[in-house]
């Protein structure tokens, strides 16, 4: 396949792209590097705007690709609070301009990066796709937006079109080339990881939440699994299929502490840590329900809770950008 991955020098984008490249795929990335990475891209950058429809279309009709891959999004939770309409600028406005390049293109193929966050406060666990869409952060009403208008041009407009809602993404290349360089960084692994080698303790968020060991429960799931979850995607799509929406997650759910021991059986090393207030947004519990997409796609996560921390731990004592 011939695939432009937009997003394609972030983390998720990134480690996907180079899956792809070692699977025999041709691969050109477009990124403006506002959060991305030169370093990280697996193949020719063209560096530029999704938002930019001319420059979208002239790739997308130069290269003759197959397919895309959209990644490019403003994906932090707590700036999605403080700034919206960026947010909505770039998550939702970005989409409409890559479908509308899409179509002046003649590419009729997409799989798009979106969110458990789609499902706000779940009203149970483990969460199917047919759960109401109820977001709790501009980030999540975004994701949830891009899904519906994609959900028409799918309907409308006969693109192929799949959207898949990640879980916790984690972890890096087991080779340590790519991995999670975010800043400021707000995800849980690389930020256990930084305190236990600065000995500086980690704020804990909530330690009195309904859970087993009162903290909350994530289903974290390995960035390469991901990867393989969208080249699967990707190949049904170029091969005819309609396309639809799939949790990516493991099935299962980690508490922060269950974090900590996977960090310490690794490494060897103690967390250091301390209870904070809950952060607001936080839901108890998000785990996935995996069915479908093991059923559809048939993936299921290969890597586990220990595979996830070895790699992430082997990337942040060398990370390379
Ligand atoms: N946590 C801490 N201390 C920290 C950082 C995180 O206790 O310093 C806890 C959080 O409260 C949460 C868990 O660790 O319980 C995981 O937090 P992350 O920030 O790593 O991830 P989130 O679950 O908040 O975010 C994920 C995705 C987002 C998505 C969101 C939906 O990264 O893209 O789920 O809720 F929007």
């Amino acid at each position: 396949m011939n695939v432009l991955v937009v997003g394609g020098a972030g983390y998720v984008g990134s480690l996907c792209g180079a899956h792809l490249r070692a699977a025999g795929d041709d691969v050109v990335v477009l990124d403006d590097l506002t959060a991305g990475h030169r370093e990280a891209c697996p193949g020719p950058l063209i560096e530029g705007d999704v938002r930019d429809r001319a420059l979208v279309a002239g790739v997308l009709r130069e290269g003759r690709f197959d397919a895309v891959l959209h990644f490019a999004a403003r994906a932090v939770v707590g700036d999605s609070m403080a700034h919206p309409a960026e947010t909505f600028s770039v998550n939702v406005g970005g989409t409409l301009a890559l479908l509308d390049a899409m179509s002046s293109a003649g590419v009729r193929c997409l799989v798009f990066s979106s969110s458990c966050a789609v499902y706000g406060e779940p009203r149970n666990v483990p969460i199917t796709e047919d759960h109401p869409f109820a977001p709790v952060s501009p980030y999540g009403e975004s994701k949830a937006v891009a899904e519906r208008i994609l959900d028409l041009a799918r309907e409308r407009e006969g693109l192929r079109i799949t959207a898949l809602r990640y879980f916790n993404a984690a972890g890096a290349a087991p080779d340590a080339s790519r991995g999670e360089s975010h800043d400021p960084e707000t995800h849980l692994v690389p930020l256990a990881l930084r305190a236990l080698r600065d000995g500086r303790e980690l704020p804990v968020f909530g330690t009195d939440w309904p859970t087993r060991d009162g903290t909350c429960v994530r289903d974290y799931v390995h960035v390469l699994d991901l990867a393989d979850a969208h080249r699967r995607a990707l190949r049904a799509l170029v091969d005819g299929a309609s396309g639809g929406a799939y949790n990516l997650g493991t099935g299962g759910g980690t508490t922060v502490h269950e974090v900590f021991a996977a960090i310490e059986r690794v490494t060897g090393g103690r967390v250091p840590w301390r209870a904070e207030p809950r952060r607001p947004g936080d839901p108890a519990e998000l785990w996935a329900d995996v069915s479908r997409v093991r059923r559809e796609l048939d993936w299921e996560a290969r890597y586990g809770l220990d595979d996830i921390v070895a790699h992430a731990a082997a990337w942040s004592r060398a990370p390379r950008y």
